[in-house]
């Protein structure tokens, strides 16, 4: 693993769209991973700056968002589609046909869930960002005895929902369900990319990079991948060595 621990976030948020841009320069049409939440938006932020001074495109790219909440209209102001619309995609040159996202509204979520994972088969994602759940989830891949490898259905655990009840007017109309890819999935990944920031995640900083590897700390299992960059701010880094 390379960790890198950044002074602030504005450098860090840099630093991340510039490894974006990096690849994108390298390869045109890579398979981009893409996330939501707070944590990416200031990278998103520095890309549609660099994709505006003409430094990055995305037109020929692909990209692949990790998850969704079951029961969301893309409409919805609390959907990832929206999320995505929002905070990247309208500002930015991608292409919608290479737009791909899970529909949480599908009547048959497992169709759907298989669309996905055939999809991600045809096109394999050169390069995967993640943010880090306060219970080391990554994506919506919650800590239990066991994971799956591929896009599936899951139930959000009580304090993901809590934790996200800040985007929402309560906890309540937070989701119980979403679809996700799988931990199969993001490890297949050539490259990932974990940003981290704030002193709430240090102690799931240190045990998802330090401490055992095991299906309780999803994202524990990042420690078994051959090329995975870790961006923290000094906050989210304090308890490392
Ligand atoms: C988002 C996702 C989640 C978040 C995680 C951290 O697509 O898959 O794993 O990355 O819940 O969320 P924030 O960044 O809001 O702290």
């Amino acid at each position: 693993m390379n960790i890198t621990q950044f002074n602030s976030k504005e450098e860090l948020d840099q630093h991340a769209a510039e490894l974006f841009a990096a690849l994108l320069a390298h390869n045109p049409q890579a398979t981009l991973g893409l996330a939501t939440g707070s944590t990416p938006t200031g990278i998103y932020e520095k890309m549609i700056k660099m994709h505006q001074a003409g430094r990055l495109s995305f037109n020929e790219a692909a990209t692949f968002n990790l998850d969704e909440y079951v029961g969301l209209p893309p409409g919805h102001d609390q959907s990832y589609a929206y999320y995505m619309n929002k905070y990247l995609f309208n500002h930015v040159d991608v292409r919608r046909e290479h737009i791909h996202l899970l529909d949480g509204m599908a009547d048959d979520l497992a169709a759907e869930c298989s669309r996905y994972d055939q999809l991600l088969a045809a096109k394999p994602i050169d390069i995967q960002l993640l943010g880090l759940g306060h219970n080391g989830h990554i994506g919506f891949n919650e800590p239990d005895h066991s994971l799956q490898g591929g896009t599936h259905i899951v139930e959000l655990k009580a304090e993901t929902r809590e934790a996200n009840a800040r985007f929402f007017e309560s906890v309540d109309q937070v989701p119980a369900k979403a679809v996700t890819m799988g931990i199969g999935s993001i490890l297949k990944a050539d490259t990932i990319l974990l940003v981290v920031k704030g002193a709430d995640k240090a102690e799931i900083v240190k045990e998802a990079l330090t401490g055992p590897i095991t299906t309780e700390c999803p994202a524990s299992l990042l420690q078994t991948h051959a090329k995975v960059i870790v961006l923290l701010d000094r906050e989210a880094g304090r308890l490392l060595d």
